[in-house]
């Protein structure tokens, strides 16, 4: 990293908006609730690159109950404010979804155009049941009609760096979630 990248680094958290402590106890609360839901189940968590690692990787942790882990990468093309687009997997699952129940573990659902393609092409398969969660709401951003199975937190519409989310794949890395700094360009 060079020192005018270390500089935009630190300009652009603006402020913290979910603390690290805050994040720690609502991430707990899912993971007793899905090792609840799943108990006795062919669990398989499913996670869209690259955003929601972090979360991921914490929720797994407070999970009990066996399950197996996968993840995709997509890539979206949308043609104006049309919320039906193509998708291109990039990546693929290595499992055969149709004999597991899937929960579909995201960072954040904006628009959830990207997000509608996925959870189509995975109905698709045919999984034994297919879930939303995610870490962040931001319901007035909406575009498709898609609802989470189960939100850790609604914010209103900033745009947020931290906890795996990124802007120009920078601070991911931050243990909290941050306004992020738009003076910074
Ligand atoms: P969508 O608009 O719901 O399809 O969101 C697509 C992706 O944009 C998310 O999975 C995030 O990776 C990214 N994204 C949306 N809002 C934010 C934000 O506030 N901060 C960082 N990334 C975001
Ligand atoms: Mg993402």
């Amino acid at each position: 990293m060079t020192i005018t990248d270390k500089i935009k680094f630190q300009n652009g958290i603006k402020r913290v908006i979910i603390s690290e402590d805050d994040i720690k106890k609502e991430v707990k609360k899912c993971g007793e609730m899905l090792s609840r839901e799943y108990e006795g189940k062919p669990l398989l968590l499913v996670s869209i690159l690259k955003g929601a690692f972090v979360f991921l990787s914490d929720l797994s942790k407070e999970i009990t109950i066996p399950c197996e882990i996968g993840f995709i990468a997509a890539k979206s093309y949308f043609e104006s404010t049309d919320s039906s687009g193509n998708v291109t997997i990039e990546y693929d699952l290595a499992q055969d979804i149709s004999k597991y129940h899937v929960v579909i573990v995201e960072d954040i659902i904006d628009t959830g155009r990207t997000l509608s393609c996925v959870i189509e092409l995975l109905k698709k398969r045919n999984p034994l049941s297919l879930k939303l969660v995610t870490l962040l709401d931001k319901p007035e951003r909406r575009i498709s009609k898609l609802n989470a199975d189960y939100s850790l937190f609604t914010i209103p519409d900033y745009f947020v760096i931290g906890y795996g989310l990124d802007y120009g794949e920078y601070y991911r890395n931050l243990p909290y979630i941050a306004e992020y700094n738009t003076d910074q360009g």
